[in-house]
């Protein structure tokens, strides 16, 4: 049965025990609404960590003003249940006060390349409030490892990058996409699409993994590569494009030819959701 825990002071307790036990501890950030990419993250946790802690915390820092913070599913009964499932020992859902306390004046923000191209023009703030959560999640919590998945690649880098430079001891792994029969990558955001919203959200996957094998089959010319995708993106009126982008998969610089690992990464509105998706293209 996982515990289901509202405060710091409850989580550093259970933490401590499973430490006294000798156990390793695992987190795995979340902001609920679960689904199997969410499951897939807790059960690489369970095979590496004594102990898996999942937070459930919808972050209001990393909502950009007019964005979907008071809409976004919340159902932490279920979530529980979800969790559990998949072998997660504590969930820690914090209220808002508990994570930013009265007074609050600090913030935690990488700079610099990482967060100024893909989703950081188009989301002020966005990364700024999830390297500050995520920062007092790494506090409170203090695991070995902390769990992320691909499908947030850029997110992903940016808390590697704010681990290394602030000296926190654990180690980020990196879990592979999820995605639903039809290659839709697998979000809490789905939930918004109504039935011809879903069908049309195929496109940004299908756009990437054609990409993808044009990358296989030896195309190395970015544009080529690129267009090619934003063309099929563009072809489904349902589907607004914010970015399709080529960039160097540890920089996220930009990239001419693919002649290192590159992240091809897309962004989009469907309706009101906005979703993002990416692949890796990895040269032999
Ligand atoms: P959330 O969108 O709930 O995602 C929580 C974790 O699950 C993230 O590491 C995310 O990359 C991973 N994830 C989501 N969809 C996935 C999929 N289809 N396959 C594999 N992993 C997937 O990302 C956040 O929350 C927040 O920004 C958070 C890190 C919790 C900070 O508030």
């Amino acid at each position: 049965m996982s515990d289901l825990v509202r405060t710091e002071k409850d989580v550093r307790r259970a933490v401590a025990a499973a430490r006294g036990q000798g156990k390793s501890v695992g987190l795995v950030p979340t902001m609920g609404a679960l689904h199997e990419g969410h499951l897939a993250v807790f059960e690489r946790a369970r095979q590496e960590c004594g102990y898996v802690v999942a937070s459930i915390f919808v972050n209001p820092t990393q909502f950009p003003p007019g964005t979907d913070f008071e809409t976004y599913p919340r159902d932490l009964e279920s979530d529980v249940k979800r969790a559990q499932s998949a072998g997660v020992d504590l969930v820690f859902s914090p209220s808002v006060e508990e994570m930013y306390p009265p007074g609050d004046r600090t913030f935690v923000e990488v700079t610099g390349p990482l967060v100024e191209c893909l989703c950081g023009p188009h989301r002020p703030g966005h990364f700024r409030g999830l390297t500050t959560v995520c920062a007092r999640l790494f506090n409170i919590v203090q695991p070995d490892r902390a769990y992320f998945g691909e499908k947030d690649y850029q997110q992903l880098l940016i808390i590697k990058q704010m681990v290394r430079d602030l000296h926190f001891p654990l180690e980020i792994i990196r879990v592979a996409t999820v995605r639903e029969p039809d290659g839709l990558a697998m979000s809490s955001r789905n939930r918004y699409l109504d039935p011809r919203e879903r069908e049309a959200a195929r496109v940004l996957s299908q756009a990437l993994f054609e990409a993808r094998d044009r990358f296989t089959s030896g195309e190395r010319n970015a544009d080529s590569l690129v267009d090619a995708a934003t063309r099929a993106v563009a072809a489904e009126p349902l589907v607004s494009l914010q970015y399709l982008e080529l960039r160097d998969a540890a920089t996220l610089e930009e990239l001419h030819e693919v002649g290192r690992p590159a992240l091809l990464a897309v962004a989009a509105f469907v309706g009101e959701a906005r979703l993002i998706d990416n692949v890796l293209l990895v040269p032999r």
